[in-house]
């Protein structure tokens, strides 16, 4: 059986959510899209997600959510990282971290997908090995699951680009995350696994990452923190489209997705859940 999965990068703040809002269910109506993947721990005004924006991103049609290095800047969301099985944290960071090492939805069409979020270790905070970790789980979750997936949220391209030939042919997708911009260089590997270094973003565009481009240069010029307000500019829901074949458990196509939101949608911003829709006070977006 053939299945359509589409991968969703980093969902920034309102105008991120909005996209999804607008054109998902067109999309996947469209394209006959069986499994959503969504990566949101940029979906609360820039940096990790609530229960709120967790229950609408569901009710906009997204399957599996995961999340990054950003995943614990909410704390609110621990307890839905406890007590769902759709929801996963990078599932190499500390083993008594809150939250699951995949998440996993069975499609309409009874076969079951799992995503495994894996974090990098090259310009990002501390985290246990990648391969050690990916090679201790995958034997279980692809017990469960016919179709296995993994996002590597790292920030240098070697570590994405290494980790999707260490797993070709063992896993249908190894797709990147985190740096918000998205490569051009989506591929079938020699064994049937589909790949691309980063996803890109959904969310403003007009933007240094989703956030004002303001707020970002003045962080870096003067080397103090400052909150990164959400930009609002040239929305756009960036990802990519992979045909999967549930009996080889590999790819067979990959395609770039981006939707660009228009001006009218996209001013009339989902302002149901009362927070300030900016970062706190950082150095880096
Ligand atoms: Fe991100
Ligand atoms: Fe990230």
């Amino acid at each position: 059986m053939k299945l359509n999965i589409l991968c969703i990068g980093d969902i920034v703040g309102r105008p991120g959510r909005r996209a999804l809002a607008m054109r998902l269910a067109g999309l996947v109506k469209e394209r006959q899209i069986d499994c959503v993947i969504a990566n949101a721990e940029n979906a609360a005004g820039g940096s990790g997600l609530t229960p709120q924006i967790y229950d609408k991103l569901l009710k906009y049609g997204v399957h599996l959510i995961t999340l990054g290095d950003h995943a614990f800047r909410k704390k609110d969301i621990i307890p839905v990282l406890e007590g769902n099985t759709n929801i996963a944290r990078p599932a190499n960071l500390s083993v008594s971290a809150a939250g699951r090492d995949y998440a996993i939805y069975q499609t309409a069409r009874g076969v079951s997908v799992a995503v495994i979020p894996l974090i990098g270790r090259i310009f990002m905070k501390p985290a246990d090995c990648p391969y050690a970790k990916i090679d201790s789980i995958l034997p279980r979750v692809a017990q469960q699951a016919e179709i296995v997936i993994v996002e590597m949220h790292a920030e240098a391209t070697s570590e994405k680009v290494a980790m999707g030939y260490y797993l070709d042919g063992k896993v249908a997708c190894v797709f990147g995350t985190h740096t918000h911009i998205v490569t051009a260089d989506e591929r079938i590997l020699q064994k049937g696994t589909a790949y691309i270094t980063d996803i890109g973003m959904t969310g403003s565009h007009d933007s240094v990452l989703g956030r004002k481009s303001e707020c970002v240069i003045r962080a870096f010029r003067t080397q103090m923190p400052y909150p990164f307000e959400i930009a609002t500019g040239d929305v756009r829901m960036s990802g990519i489209l992979v045909t999967v074949n549930s009996h080889t458990r590999t790819a067979e196509k990959i395609e770039r997705i981006q939707l660009t939101l228009d001006e009218a949608d996209a001013i009339e911003y989902d302002n149901d859940d009362g927070r300030p829709d900016y970062q706190n006070a950082g150095f880096y977006p």
